[in-house]
């Protein structure tokens, strides 16, 4: 019989600042575009990840030691952007507007390496909530 595949999840929370807003457009044009969210001095989120990795379950048990896969998103997520302004204070944001779409193929661009350099998973999903009910989800490049 074949290994079983499963899915396992991890889940991190951070809070940051974020605006809304699109330098390609005009001042009007944003504020049309994004209502509220175009805020000039941004606003707050209470924001959860969640990184699903995809595996056969080996002699170990383990898909992905869940204090690894923590540790990878601990270091490639929440450390860049808890209590951050994600407009101004985060690099690898720099230049995207700020949607929790976005937030999602980002995240998704830092983990994936380390995931793939794990062995034994591949990465499946990043979902970002932007509040209790509103979340992206993004399972990679369409090949
Ligand atoms: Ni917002």
């Amino acid at each position: 019989m074949p290994a079983p595949q499963l899915d396992i999840t991890h889940r991190l929370e951070f809070s940051a600042a974020h605006r809304l807003h699109d330098p390609a457009l005009g001042d009007e044009a944003n504020r049309q575009l994004y209502g509220p969210c175009n805020n000039p001095n941004g606003h707050g989120h209470n924001y959860e990840v969640e990184v699903t990795v995809r595996g056969e379950v080996p002699p170990s048990g383990m898909i992905v030691d869940l204090n690894v896969l923590a540790l990878i998103m601990d270091e490639e997520i929440f450390a860049q952007v808890d209590h951050k302004h994600l407009n101004c204070d985060v690099p690898f944001l720099e230049g995207l507007v700020t949607t929790a779409e976005n937030l999602c193929v980002a995240f998704w661009q830092r983990v994936q390496p380390r995931i793939l350099a794990l062995g034994g998973c591949r990465l499946l999903r990043v979902r970002v909530y932007e509040c209790k009910n509103s979340y992206a989800d993004y399972h990679g490049p369409q090949l």
